[in-house]
């Protein structure tokens, strides 16, 4: 047995992993302390009754013959990916058809398996800092790596490459940044993938935290997108399911994938739990749509707080806007691990160091508001007190 010698390139640990394990330590060592949680971007906040009600139901449907479910389609049931296009494209006036769009279990593992359909030459463009996945996904594969660097000087959107990449991957609004593309922005990088016969892979989990009314909530609002890009959704940010597991990529026909990627989920995936999926149409009720609004509404002035807050205590910070996350300047000439650290032991907070995003994120950590709101107020006032 050979084994991947790319993932001797990977760094030792998951970033997410890295964090648990120095948190763990320290609660090992202070098993009292009440640790204010703003690290991993995990939602807080209960499901609307619907959703709950339409998995009891769903549930119970697998205890009766006349209604008992096998393996659900690959790609996810018509239903939902009707649903999908009806509630989520038509009123934006952007048309799919239900088989451009692949129901799965979140976009985290879609992103890494995207990575399936290209081969190990193409060269491949990725915000620095970034979203992890994205990297180790293409250094298990071999890939040629240019990172594009988002920095206070640029207001952390990257230039457009100087050579000519095939894949390049965008996430707006930004995780970890919270930096947003306005249309004429992203209408630059269509232009770019159009020009040089690249393929964007444009994630969009966290679309539904936009207020502005001139960022796009999908790539598919600039003419020209749907040859040039595939596009990754999750319901773990805007419905609240983390735990439940649904997310959808939409595959144009226009890009020439969509067979290859509907031939890779019928080998490598056997379907979304029919629960998770009646779970997500539930979410395009009335009052599915009542109850996730107001829990996006609870996380984003959650945000705002947190950033008022932080620039009250004389902090540096980004983000927090259109985007769940805050990105904060490290005071006193600190490294992102150090103030990492600060935090936990001072504050008893816990954040993500930036540079786990990428070498760019050096001097930053990265605040998420799906944080509980008491344990936000509480962090402010110990920063404020204690750094
Ligand atoms: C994050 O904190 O960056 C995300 O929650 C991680 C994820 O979505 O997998």
């Amino acid at each position: 047995m050979i084994l991947n010698s790319h993932f001797s390139e990977l760094p030792a640990h998951y970033l997410f992993h890295d964090i648990d394990l120095r948190v763990k330590a320290y609660k090992a060592q202070h098993p009292d302390e009440h640790l204010l949680r703003m690290g991993i971007g995990d939602v807080t906040r209960p499901l609307p009754r619907v959703i709950v009600d339409a998995m009891q139901q769903a549930a119970e449907e697998l205890a009766h013959e006349e209604t008992f479910r096998g393996y659900c389609p690959e790609n996810g049931y018509e239903w939902l990916r009707q649903a999908i296009i009806d509630h989520f494209f038509i009123p934006k006036n952007i048309h799919f058809q239900p088989d451009e769009v692949f129901v799965s279990e979140g976009a985290g593992s879609d992103l890494g398996n995207l990575s399936d359909l290209f081969d190990s030459n193409n060269h491949v463009a990725i915000m620095d800092p970034t979203y992890p996945a994205y990297v180790d996904a293409n250094i298990m594969a071999g890939r040629k790596i240019t990172l594009l660097p988002c920095l206070k000087e640029n207001h952390f959107v990257p230039d457009l490459p100087a050579q000519p990449i095939d894949i390049i991957y965008l996430c707006f609004p930004n995780n970890p940044t919270g930096a947003v593309l306005t249309r004429d922005q992203l209408r630059l990088w269509v232009e770019y993938a159009q020009h040089n016969h690249s393929l964007i892979i444009f994630d969009a989990a966290y679309e539904a935290f936009i207020s502005s009314p001139d960022i796009p909530h999908s790539i598919y609002e600039i003419e020209g997108a749907r040859e040039v890009a595939v596009e990754v959704h999750s319901f773990s940010k805007s419905a609240g399911f983390t735990s439940v597991r649904c997310g959808f990529v939409v595959v144009p026909f226009e890009t020439g994938l969509q067979p290859l990627w509907m031939r890779r989920q019928c080998t490598k995936y056997n379907g979304t739990a029919y629960v998770s999926q009646r779970a997500a149409e539930a979410t395009f009720t009335t009052e599915g749509q009542k109850g996730i609004h107001e829990n996006i509404r609870y996380y984003k002035t959650t945000a705002s707080l947190l950033l008022n807050g932080l620039r009250d205590a004389g902090l540096e910070v980004y983000g927090g806007e259109n985007a769940p996350y805050i990105w904060c300047n490290a005071p006193n000439g600190w490294d992102s691990w150090t103030f990492f650290e600060h935090l936990l032991h001072r504050c008893q907070v816990v954040s993500t160091p930036g540079v786990g995003f990428g070498q760019c994120g050096e001097g930053f950590v990265r605040f998420s508001s799906f944080a509980n709101r008491s344990d936000v107020i509480t962090s402010l006032q110990r920063i404020k007190e204690r750094l």
